[in-house]
């Protein structure tokens, strides 16, 4: 399918002053424009193409490659074929990560995102890219999917642009760790200030304890332009792979002083 064109406009004002969840922008059709947020990605992945064009073309960013290619370093340090990873994509939404690993060749790879309309637009848009794509909160995770989730045995979770900011929540994190068999491999991006000790939200509170902690072996940590602001400012991210070397406690989160 060819994607429309849409006409994408920045408001006049100046958007620094605001969270980035809560810059909005407008899309232009014939006589209106309809404002919607960055994180609006209901709306967003409903049209075909609209979030390629504003975070890949209009504003830059450049995550995905850049954790591939960590991660792809890191596994050639230990000498490990890309193409066996069995890999869990958690806040997938319409395929981005996914196309990349999938250009790859990895064994295996599903996609877990909270809102249906970001697997209905993976489907459409990159229907040969994830084995399996669960609608489904991680943040309280049970019986069946549990168990379905177990079945595909990943030993390599990917999160990109997905953690943090009233995305994906520590709990949910955490429990998509779990997943990942001992020795497996965790692929992600974070925001720059996550691992700055002076914040002290509950997700750079987390990815922090990991770091320094028995369970895990950082391999790479990358300072990188994850993409522009609205206003042009580089917005920069850190992309972090390592390698699990036990699994997480269940008291993992409560004993670091981490809510969910
Ligand atoms: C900026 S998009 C990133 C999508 C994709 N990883 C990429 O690189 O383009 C963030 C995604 O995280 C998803 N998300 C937010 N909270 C989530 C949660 N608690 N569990 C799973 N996915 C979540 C959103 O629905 C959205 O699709």
């Amino acid at each position: 399918m060819v994607a429309p064109i849409y006409r994408i406009q920045f408001p006049p004002a100046n958007s620094e002053r605001l969270t980035q969840d809560a810059v909005e922008f407008g899309l232009v059709t014939d006589d209106t424009v309809q404002m919607l947020r960055f994180h609006d990605y209901s709306e967003i992945y409903k049209r075909p193409g609209l979030y390629e064009e504003l975070f890949y073309g209009r504003l830059r960013c450049n995550s995905p490659g850049k954790v591939m290619e960590l991660l792809e370093r890191a596994l050639q340090t230990d000498r490990e074929p890309l193409t066996e990873l069995r890999i869990l994509d958690l806040g997938a939404g319409n395929g981005m990560m996914g196309e990349v690993l999938n250009r790859h060749g990895v064994a295996r790879l599903v996609g877990v995102d909270i809102i249906p309309e970001a697997r209905d637009a993976a489907f459409r848009d990159r229907p040969t890219v994830y084995d399996a794509y669960y609608v489904a909160d991680l943040a309280s995770v049970g019986g069946h999917l549990h168990d379905e989730l177990k079945q595909w045995d990943f030993d390599c979770l990917t999160c990109v642009a997905a953690l943090g900011f009233g995305d994906i929540p520590p709990r949910a994190f955490f429990n998509a760790i779990r997943f990942i068999k001992p020795n497996g491999w965790l692929a992600f991006n974070i925001k720059h200030s996550f691992l700055d000790v002076d914040d002290q939200t509950g997700f750079s509170r987390l990815v922090r304890a990991l770091v320094f902690s028995k369970y895990f072996d950082v391999y790479h940590l990358e300072l990188y332009r994850h993409r522009l602001s609205m206003e042009g400012r580089q917005l920069f991210y850190y992309a972090l792979v390592g390698r699990l070397t036990a699994p997480l406690p269940d008291d993992f989160l409560e004993s670091h002083g981490i809510a969910d």
